[in-house]
C-alpha cells in the first residue's frame, strides 16, 4: 500500500511517518515540497505519487493567527481539503483527514458525539468545519477524524510549554475553565495506522463505505490546569523543576484573539464500534509521552 502523507513535518505528521511506515510505503510531503493551497500543485503531486490513500495531517493550526488571517485558514483547512476530496473520488483513493473539537461551542455540558450540531466560536473552527462540509457534500471516500488538544514533546505544544515553564519558574498560572480531551500524537498516529492497515486490501472501497466523521481523542477529560498539574507530577525529570506552585486561573486572565470552547470533551464511541479503535486514558498516554 502506498500512502501520500501531507503535513509530514507537523506534530501528528511526524508520528504518522513512523506509524504508517510499519506496513505501507509512505510518500511524505511538507510545505517545502509544495504549497497545498495551489490546487494544481496539489493535484500534480498526488497524481505523481500514485498512492492508494492520502492522509492529510497538514492544516493551518494557529488558532489565534486564524483570527488575523481567516482567508489563509480557509484556503488550507477547507479549499485544499475540497481538492483532496475530489482527487480521492476521481482517482479512487482513500482519504483520512483530521478535524477538531473546536467545531463545537462547548455549551453542551457533556461529551460531544458526531450527532451534535457544530457551532464554532472562532475562525479556525469555522475553517475546519468548512473542510469537513466539503468532504461530506462531495460524498468523498473520506474518514474525518475529529481530535482534540493534540500534543507531542518534539514540537511546541501545551504539554511541552508547561514542562519548560516548570523548569524555569517558581509559579505557573494555568487556565482552569477550559476542559477537553488531551491526545498524544503518537497514539493518534498508531490508531490511524491500525485503521488503514485494517482496510489495506481495498482502501478506497472500505473507506468509502465507512465515510463520515468520527471522534478520536485521549480517553477521559480534564482542565488545562489539571493537565499542567499532571505534567509536573508525571515528568520523570522532576528534580529539574523550579516550580513550587501551579495556580488555577480563569481564562479572562489570558485574553486571546480567538474564543475557545469551555467544555468540549469528545465521545469516541462511534469509531470504537466501527473500527474497534480507542485511545488510552489521557494520563497513561501523558506518562508515556513524558518518559520519552
Ligand atoms: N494541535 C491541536 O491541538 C489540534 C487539536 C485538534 C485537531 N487538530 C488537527 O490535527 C491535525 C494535525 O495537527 P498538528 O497539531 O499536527 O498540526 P501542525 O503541527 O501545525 O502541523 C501542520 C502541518 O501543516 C503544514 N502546512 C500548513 N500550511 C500548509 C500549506 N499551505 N501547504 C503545505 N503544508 C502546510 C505545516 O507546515 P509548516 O509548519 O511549514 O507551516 C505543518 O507541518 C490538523 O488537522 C489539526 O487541525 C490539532
Amino acid at each position: 500500500m502506498r500512502i501520500f502523507l501531507l503535513g509530514a513535518d507537523g506534530q501528528l505528521g511526524h508520528e504518522l511517518t513512523g506509524a504508517l511506515g510499519c506496513f505501507a510505503e509512505v510518500v511524505p510531503a511538507t510545505e517545502l515540497d509544495f504549497d497545498m493551497t495551489d490546487p494544481q500543485a496539489l493535484r500534480t503531486a498526488v497524481r505523481a505519487a500514485a498512492p492508494d490513500a492520502i492522509v492529510n495531517a497538514a492544516a493551518f493550526t494557529d488558532v489565534d493567527g486564524a483570527e488575523r488571517n481567516p482567508r489563509q485558514a480557509m484556503l488550507v483547512n477547507a479549499e485544499a481539503v475540497a481538492t483532496l476530496g475530489e482527487l480521492a473520488r476521481d482517482e479512487r483513493l482513500a482519504l483520512v483527514h483530521y478535524s477538531t473539537d473546536f467545531v463545537f461551542d462547548g455549551h453542551k455540558g457533556a461529551p460531544y458525539t458526531e450527532e451534535d450540531a457544530p457551532c464554532p466560536l472562532n475562525e479556525y473552527g469555522r475553517s475546519k468545519l468548512a473542510g469537513e462540509a466539503a468532504l461530506l457534500q462531495q460524498d468523498a471516500p473520506a474518514v474525518v477524524i475529529r481530535t482534540a488538544w493534540l500534543y507531542s514533546l518534539r514540537k511546541r505544544s501545551f504539554v511541552s510549554s508547561i514542562r519548560a515553564l516548570c523548569r524555569e519558574r517558581a509559579q505557573v498560572r494555568v487556565v482552569a475553565d477550559q476542559i477537553g480531551s488531551p491526545t498524544f500524537c503518537r497514539d493518534l498516529a498508531q490508531a490511524t495506522a491500525m485503521l488503514l492497515y485494517g482496510v489495506r486490501d481495498a482502501p478506497h472501497e472500505a473507506i468509502a463505505a465507512a465515510r463520515g466523521v468520527y471522534h478520536l481523542a485521549g480517553a477521559g477529560s480534564c482542565s488545562r490546569y489539571e493537565l499542567a498539574c499532571a505534567v509536573a507530577e508525571l515528568d520523570p525529570r522532576r528534580e529539574e523543576h523550579a516550580v513550587r506552585s501551579i495556580v488555577p486561573v480563569p481564562s479572562t486572565e489570558y485574553p486571546s484573539p480567538a474564543r475557545r470552547p469551555a467544555h468540549a470533551p469528545l465521545d469516541c464511541g462511534k469509531i470504537r464500534a466501527r473500527f474497534g479503535i480507542a485511545l488510552p486514558p489521557w494520563r497513561e498516554s501523558l506518562a508515556r509521552a513524558l518518559a520519552g
